[in-house]
């Protein structure tokens, strides 16, 4: 893969995620998820869930991550990589409204790393996770 990061990267973006989880405001599910992003300039940015008692209201970790990014980088943000870690040790892909935030500050071949099945970190780019992203053409 042409953006594939050293094996020290990844693990490097993974601690990342999980410590950014110890963060996470997650008492109505008690599923506590960090995220780790880096840019294309080789920063790296993280956040945690952040969940409400209106729950519709909870912002995911990969969602506050990229908000915190462009805090601190501007909207020009280009994301090489994503690493998303969750505290319960289970496997978990982002969801769909995260894999369009995502998208939104991605090349094709961004690539999105996650907890696998056994404890092993999945990888996959944001082009397979969201092969039919929303656009807004009308501009
Ligand atoms: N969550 C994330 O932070 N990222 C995802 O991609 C999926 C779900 C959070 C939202 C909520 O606080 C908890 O996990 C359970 O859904």
């Amino acid at each position: 893969m042409a953006n594939s990061l050293s094996a020290a990267q990844v693990d490097d973006l993974q601690q990342r995620a999980t410590a950014a989880a110890q963060h996470a405001y997650a008492p109505y599910s008690n599923f506590r998820v960090g995220a780790a992003v880096l840019l294309d300039d080789g920063s790296i940015v993280t956040g945690c869930n952040v969940e409400n008692a209106s729950y519709r209201l909870t912002v995911c970790a990969e969602q506050s991550a990229i908000a915190a990014a462009l805090n601190l980088h501007g909207p020009k943000i280009v994301i090489r990589a994503i690493a998303v870690a969750n505290l319960n040790d289970t496997a978990s892909q982002p969801c769909g409204a995260c894999r369009q935030t995502i998208h939104e500050f991605s090349t094709p071949d961004t690539v999105v790393y996650f907890p696998g099945e056994k404890g092993a970190i999945a990888q996959a780019t944001i082009a397979d996770l969201l092969p039919a992203a929303f656009l807004l053409t009308n501009s």
